[in-house]
């Protein structure tokens, strides 16, 4: 096997080849002045298992770009499989027609990367559970849940805290965390977005968290506005206080500042995107996914 960085997230790709005790392979991604790119794979790839580490995250079209170059200078170089490591995988939120007229992103992603020649998939907490029944390649679905599940362990006394999934599409999400922590309750924040603007409109919460200590767990942070807008909700229903833990750090526009100012005491997100220094915050903790990463790509 051989494992490969697009420019997404470097740190990661090279912790995950540790862990496979091999080291990054040299590509060179040439970016014409017009802004275009240009990829050459500079190793012997010929019938080799190979792999591309890029997160299509912010700015998604252009990692997206790349990640299209990138299988395609692999496939014409003679690599026998490629499997993309996507652990963000953009444009997954928009996997339906919301309001006619619209395009459904993801089946285009997904038509291009399975057209370039890509081989195999492997992601993290996908937004919606139907979303690897939509490639027709082999998709590796992997979850940050149990490590959250570890360290919220390791923080906290389970009878002292309630689970919270801060919008209605996260309750799969929520049952399957509580279950890997002796089936603690949980509660649902309610919340109701204007589809034209994104802006929440109202939320409610179903659920009693008084006299706990409130870890949310959501798929990712964009804006902040879910976590903000259910911590502040949380407590004023008498929750001591809240703790929130996200695998995606999307962190859109003023997010780093927002979570910093909110009332949320612990932000724990994972490395599926790489955090640069500017967005990094006080109340940022980040956990690495390379080790269950590495171990799954063993596994394949
Ligand atoms: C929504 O369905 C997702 O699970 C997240 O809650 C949402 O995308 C977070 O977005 P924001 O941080 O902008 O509120």
């Amino acid at each position: 096997m051989k494992i490969f960085s697009g420019n997404a997230n470097k740190p990661l790709a090279d912790k995950i080849a540790k862990h496979l005790n091999l080291q990054l392979s040299p590509l060179e991604i040439t970016v014409f002045p017009d802004g275009e790119k240009r990829v050459k794979v500079n190793d012997e790839v010929l019938d080799i298992n190979c792999v591309v580490v890029q997160p299509t995250s912010t700015p998604p079209d252009q990692n997206y770009m790349e990640l299209f170059l990138i299988i395609d200078a692999l496939k014409r170089s003679g690599a026998k499989t490629v499997t993309a490591v996507v652990p963000y995988l953009g444009y997954q939120r928009q996997d339906h027609i919301f309001r006619e007229g619209e395009d459904v992103s993801l089946e285009v992603v997904i038509e291009t990367l399975q057209k370039t020649g890509m081989d195999r998939i492997l992601a993290f907490d996908l937004h919606s559970i139907r979303i690897p029944e939509l490639f027709q390649v082999p998709v590796v679905h992997l979850s940050a849940l149990p490590l959250f599940a570890k360290e919220i362990k390791k923080d906290f006394d389970l009878k002292e805290i309630v689970l919270v999934s801060p919008d209605m599409g996260g309750i799969r999400r929520i049952k399957e965390i509580a279950e890997m922590l002796e089936n603690i309750p949980y509660a649902t924040v309610v919340k109701n977005r204007d589809l034209n603007t994104g802006q929440i409109n109202d939320s409610e919460l179903n659920g009693d968290v008084r006299g706990k200590v409130a870890v949310i767990v959501d798929d990712m942070i964009a804006t902040g506005a879910t976590l903000v807008d259910a911590a502040n909700m949380l407590l004023e229903n008498g929750a001591t206080k809240v703790v929130a833990f996200a695998t995606h750090p999307v962190f859109a526009g003023e997010a780093a500042k927002i979570l910093q100012e909110s009332k949320i005491e612990r932000v724990v997100v994972t490395d599926t995107i790489e955090v640069s220094k500017a967005k990094q915050f006080a109340k940022l903790e980040i956990l690495s996914i390379s080790e269950e990463t590495a171990q799954a790509l063993k596994e394949i």
